[in-house]
């Protein structure tokens, strides 16, 4: 079957509602094949596998019967457009909503997300799509992030190890994911070319480790590198992102997918590492660079031919997955939409317990705000999914929850127009007659937007002076939140219950409705830093860009790092989530008490549920270096579990950490060291509630070698026991000056002012006894040394 005939299949079939495939499944693959056809390729022909046939799919080549494989949006469900060559917006096949991967993220469980990507995976197999382009794992450097609502966290560890889990999810059901956007990737104000000039250590501990944890543990098929300059280099043109860090350091064995429209120059790209330059453009414009750059000897066709091979890998591997017919499985998918929407909702306060809402008294609620009838669900931008239905809160709380309370609904506010203040009174004298006032409130969908930023924090100006008026009225005021990422609420102190509902996609609402009454257990966590005010965090002076460099002044006190560091109150922390029930932690344990960094550590901890309703922690770890050598955070996320105990039982959990666990990546040596010293083991329900803690000395085994240029200091030298015999043998005349008659010249007292002169000047200040030379020659031999950090 050619490609052609492939895809009118899949169109009979789709109508059929059954799962149409790219069956190619006769195309299997393996190296030989790849090399046999890599063989019979012209230049032409390699050229055009390089980049895209159209908007969504490769470029088959039917000569060969090298089929395409067709990618799509991405990433908490199938953003399918009717064919290849249209882009799907407003027109997008039907398929299910999940919450958004801020959502997702507040889970903290890797299995949940696994299984979300599973059905993510399923549906694009029913959809004919074999690469799913998600997962998005950028970091939230600020709340201010306009697309904060498709990413995980602030935090890298979370960030890689939800990615990982949702990258496996996938691509067991055959289908590819591709890893978004690499890399520091933060701002979407001029995102097409503004510069993350980010420091090097920065890089690496937060921006770079959430994509090398996902490539490591679950080699997606492909990453999209990002539209953004980091260093003064393109995204899809660095080598050292995509061919030193990304293949070489982490082993990635797919292929880099541009960001749409994101290559400037396909010649210098592929170079670099790049794979697929996407969309493909028109004219083959960028097709022809390739080939007068091969027939110019600008670019080696040995590399374009590794390119080629690694895509064609993709490709033959996509289509050589078994076809076996599958529906989408829509109602299913809703159901299990509701219960990782229910998983997901954080329990931010809840005084009294004014919450869960329970008995069966017909007690009256005053249900307010238009979100109970006009749902917010998802963000706006390229991960728009059109789902088949959504919930609404109203709805759903008069099928489910009718007989058992009396609902009387008051909009509140407009959604179209945030400064309408109208709705407020009527609201509030409904509330006031109420038992209990349900305001649901948040961002609209113009607030969060791929493509903008936000401009500030706050909710729309109405919803603030709606919750102040109903609280002002009725103090069981329960507040429910429907937004992407952090918001400021000036009226915390006033409600006694705020519940964070998160973009809960088509079955949020639903959720929401499970945690208000009582049905599920709220266990959400804050995988991002809700701060009280904007100027408290941590990028608020150089966001978003100036002059199109976006300046990382916040280096690694990025989320709790910062508010740590800087001795700041969130607003809620880091790790954060209330219970209807209450754990109890005990019995911290240590494998041992003094570690090599060869060793893993085994940290236990027991959890009880001491309360009398079932429900799930998320048993939190982090780890202090209390003796550094460089700055480092307060403390790190190394470890996190999230169980669920019926009331009374206690389960021990259990951590393992290794060397990365303890280290910092040295911008002096280009490596992670882990130092020797002691550290310290945290262990909590949040990382402003640390229940117990023990400490671990660690012996460094590594060698490392000494890293100095003719600029570093005599100091550096001087105080250095291993180091100071060399400075003797190279400078002994000029020491000798230093001493008195018969003192031994490691007691020399060298003036600060002059410890502190790079070793380039010293020909000077020895009056010529080396020349430069030899301050060469020394440092060389200093380097060669080894010592243990
Ligand atoms: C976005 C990507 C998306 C791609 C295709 C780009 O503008 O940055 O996240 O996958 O478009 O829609």
């Amino acid at each position: 079957m050619n490609a052609r005939t492939r895809l009118l299949t899949a169109a009979m079939l789709f109508v059929a509602g059954v799962w149409a495939t790219h069956s190619q499944a006769e195309s299997g693959w393996s190296d030989e094949k790849i090399a046999e056809l890599l063989s019979r390729m012209t230049l032409e022909e390699k050229a055009l596998l390089t980049s895209g046939r159209d908007a969504w799919s490769t470029q088959p080549i039917e000569r060969l019967d090298i089929p395409y494989i067709w990618m799509a949006d991405g990433p908490h469900g199938l953003r399918r457009a009717p064919s290849t060559d249209t882009w799907g917006y407003g027109d997008q096949l039907p398929a299910t909503c999940f919450p958004t991967a801020s959502a997702l993220a507040a889970t903290w469980d890797t299995a949940l997300i696994r299984d979300v990507g599973a059905a993510l995976g399923h549906e694009a197999g029913a959809l004919g799509v074999n690469m799913l382009l998600g997962p998005g794992v950028n970091i939230k450097r600020s709340p201010l992030g306009g697309r904060n609502f498709e990413y995980f966290s602030e935090d890298p560890y979370l960030s890689g190890k939800l990615g990982a889990a949702y990258i496996d999810g996938v691509q067991a059901q055959g289908v590819g994911t591709s890893l978004k956007h690499y890399v520091a990737n933060n701002v979407e104000t001029e995102r097409m070319w503004a510069n993350s000039a980010v420091d090097e250590r920065t890089l690496n501990e937060i921006y770079f480790t959430p994509f090398e944890i996902a490539v490591r543990e679950a080699q997606p098929w492909s990453v999209m590198a990002c539209y953004n300059r980091v260093q003064g280099v393109y995204g899809t043109q660095s080598p050292d992102m995509l061919t030193r860090k990304l293949k070489q350091d982490w082993g990635f064995e797919g292929i880099v997918v541009s960001d749409w429209d994101a290559v400037i120059d396909r010649v210098e790209g592929i170079r670099a590492g790049m794979h697929l330059e996407m969309p493909g453009k028109p004219g083959h414009l960028t097709n022809q660079m390739v080939i007068d750059a091969v027939k110019s000897g600008e670019l080696d066709e040995a590399r374009l031919d590794s390119v080629v091979r690694d895509i064609l890998r993709i490709v033959l591997r996509a289509n050589a997955v078994a076809a076996s017919p599958r529906e989408q499985n829509l109602d299913e998918h809703h159901d299990f939409a509701r219960k990782v929407a229910s998983e997901a909702i954080t329990l931010l306060k809840n005084d009294g317990p004014v919450l869960p809402l329970t008995g069966n008294d017909r007690r009256k609620i005053a249900l307010i705000g238009e979100f109970a009838v006009n749902p917010r669900y998802q963000g706006n931008g390229s991960s728009e999914v059109r789902p088949p239905r959504v919930d609404n809160f109203m709805d759903i709380v008069g099928q489910e929850y009718g007989n058992d309370f009396v609902v009387e609904y008051a909009p509140g506010y407009s959604l179209a127009d945030d400064v309408d203040f109208s709705m407020i009174e009527e609201a509030a004298n409904l509330a006031a007659e109420a038992d209990v006032a349900l305001v649901l409130a948040g961002l609209p969908l113009q607030y969060e937007s791929e493509g903008i930023d936000r401009l500030h924090i706050d909710l729309p100006p109405s919803h603030n002076r709606l919750i102040e008026a109903i609280a002002a009225k009725q103090p069981s005021t329960v507040v429910v939140l429907t937004n992407g990422s952090a918001v400021a609420m000036p009226w915390v102190d006033r409600v006694p219950a705020i519940v964070e509902a998160w973009l809960g996609g088509q079955a949020g609402a639903g959720a929401i409705a499970d945690v208000v009454f009582g049905k599920v257990n709220p266990s959400g966590k804050l995988a991002e830093t809700f701060p009280v005010r904007l100027e408290d965090t941590p990028a608020f002076l150089n966001f978003p860009a100036e002059d199109g460099e976006v300046i990382y002044g916040e280096r690694i006190f990025v989320g709790y790092r910062w508010y740590d560091e800087r001795k700041i109150a969130p607003l809620f922390p880091f790790g954060h989530g209330l219970s209807y029930t209450e754990f109890t932690y005990s019995d911290l344990g240590l494998s041992a008490e003094r570690i090599s960094d060869e060793d893993v550590l085994t940290v236990t901890v027991t959890v009880s549920n001491s309360g009398d309703t079932a429900g799930k922690e998320v048993v939190q770890l982090y780890v202090t270096d209390l003796a550094a050598s460089v700055r480092r955070p307060e403390k790190e996320l190394r470890g996190f579990h999230k169980v669920g105990l019926e009331p009374g039982e206690k389960r021990t959990v259990r951590f393992e950490l290794s060397e990365r666990d303890f280290a910092h990546y040295s911008t002096r040596h280009g490596r992670w060291i882990a130092e020797s010293g002691d550290f310290r083991i945290l262990v909590g329900a949040s990382s402003r509630d640390i229940r117990l803690q023990q400490t671990v000395t660690l012996q460094s085994t590594q060698k490392v070698n000494y890293q100095f240029s003719e600029y570093s200091f005599f100091r550096e030298f001087w105080s250095n026991p291993e180091l100071q015999p060399l400075l003797i043998e190279l400078v002994p005349k000029w020491l000798a000056s230093q001493v008195s008659e018969g003192q031994p010249l490691e007691e020399a007292v060298i003036h600060d002012f002059i410890q502190d002169q790079p070793m380039i000047k010293f020909p000077y200040f020895t009056a010529g006894e080396i020349d430069a030379d030899q301050v060469k020659a020394f440092i060389a031999r200093c380097n060669g040394m080894t010592y243990t950090p």
